[in-house]
């Protein structure tokens, strides 16, 4: 479509000007229909400016996060071809399951800015407020066992850091299972969510749910939520783009998926364990059973966490209901 290219072209030139007579000449297509393109990405949302002499222009400041604006910058098979972005939902997960799981396919993405009831592990909630960050759910349909499925958030975790190292230069550690840490501060969360078939007990659909805290409103966040919450402002002052973020991320997510997919499971684990947090540290296992105190041993081949009690006895943890934290 003559609209994803003169956008490409000018996302590969974000900040410069290009007249439109170079983009007609350069996309083989006439004036008006570059003029046309422009305008119908401009209803879409994007800001495109027109500059004096009849260029065009993608502002190098501008944090919108609009669909075309992620497409043009994905280098997905799947991920994110599909893709919806709106100012706001309750749940970018709740949307998918109620809204879209029965329609959409593999890798349909949906974004928001906002989320009024976002969700993480536990029933807890997750703040979510307006331009603060990405909050962004995949919809997958694997064909994998069902004890598979806690791959998912491990590659999802991978596929953040990946990102957070590419587009930030920071290097993020990841607490099992599913949260990415800055400096032992939470600055993502990751949420898994599941359809199985009743008959055949295999994975109707899967919904990875991701958000990144961009910047922290932290007053309006609760105090258990504002002692371990951290965000990508408070460790850079050259903030990515949103939609540069969110690109980078369907774009490493699906290749670790793609793995997945294909039964090579060291390659979402090996990266996985480079980035563990608290490898030989004690730490606190939070189970529905009750606490206890342990040194984290690391993550088995089936992606669970090992421990080890003060008695030399060893356990191994599955995520469901479990949570640890540091040992201050
Ligand atoms: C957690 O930290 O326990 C997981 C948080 C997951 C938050 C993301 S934001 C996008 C998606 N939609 C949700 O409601 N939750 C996930």
């Amino acid at each position: 479509m003559v609209k994803d290219e003169v956008l490409r072209a000018l996302e590969n030139s974000r900040g410069l000007r290009i007249s439109g007579g170079r983009l007609a000449q350069e996309l083989g297509v006439s004036r008006a229909a570059v003029w046309k393109a422009i305008e119908s990405l401009r209803a879409e949302g994007m800001q495109i400016a027109s500059t004096p002499g009849g260029g065009y222009c993608l502002p190098a400041s501008d944090d919108s996060l609009t669909a075309p604006g992620v497409s043009a910058l994905l280098h997905t098979h799947c991920f994110g071809h599909d893709l919806i972005v709106l100012p706001e939902t309750d749940s970018t997960n709740t949307a998918i399951k109620q809204h879209y799981a029965a329609t959409k396919g593999e890798g349909f993405t949906f974004i928001a800015e906002r989320q009024t009831a976002g969700r993480g592990r536990l029933g807890r909630c997750f703040h979510s407020s307006s331009g603060l960050g990405l909050y962004t759910s995949v919809l997958l349909r694997p064909k994998m066992p069902l004890e598979h499925l806690n791959f998912l958030t491990i590659a999802a975790a991978v596929a953040v850091c990946q990102t957070i190292e590419t587009c930030c230069g920071l290097c993020p550690q990841i607490k099992w299972v599913n949260d990415v840490l800055l400096d032992g501060r939470k600055i993502c969360g990751i949420l898994t969510e599941a359809s199985i078939e009743g008959e055949t007990g295999c994975i109707d659909y899967a919904i990875v749910g991701i958000g990144v805290n961009f910047r922290l409103d932290r007053e309006s966040l609760p105090s258990d939520v504002q002692a371990v919450a951290g965000a990508l402002a408070d460790f850079t002052d050259e903030l990515p783009r949103r939609a540069v973020l969110a690109a980078e991320l369907l774009n490493q997510l699906e290749t670790l998926y793609d793995h997945l997919c294909a039964g090579r499971t060291d390659e979402v684990l090996t990266p996985y364990r480079k980035r563990l947090s608290y490898l030989d540290q004690p730490i606190r296992v939070l189970a529905p059973a009750g606490a206890y105190d342990a040194i984290c041993r690391g993550v088995n081949d089936a992606g669970n966490l090992l421990v080890e009690r003060p008695d030399g006895t060893r356990e191994t943890l599955q995520s469901g209901e479990i949570s640890t934290r540091p040992l201050v």
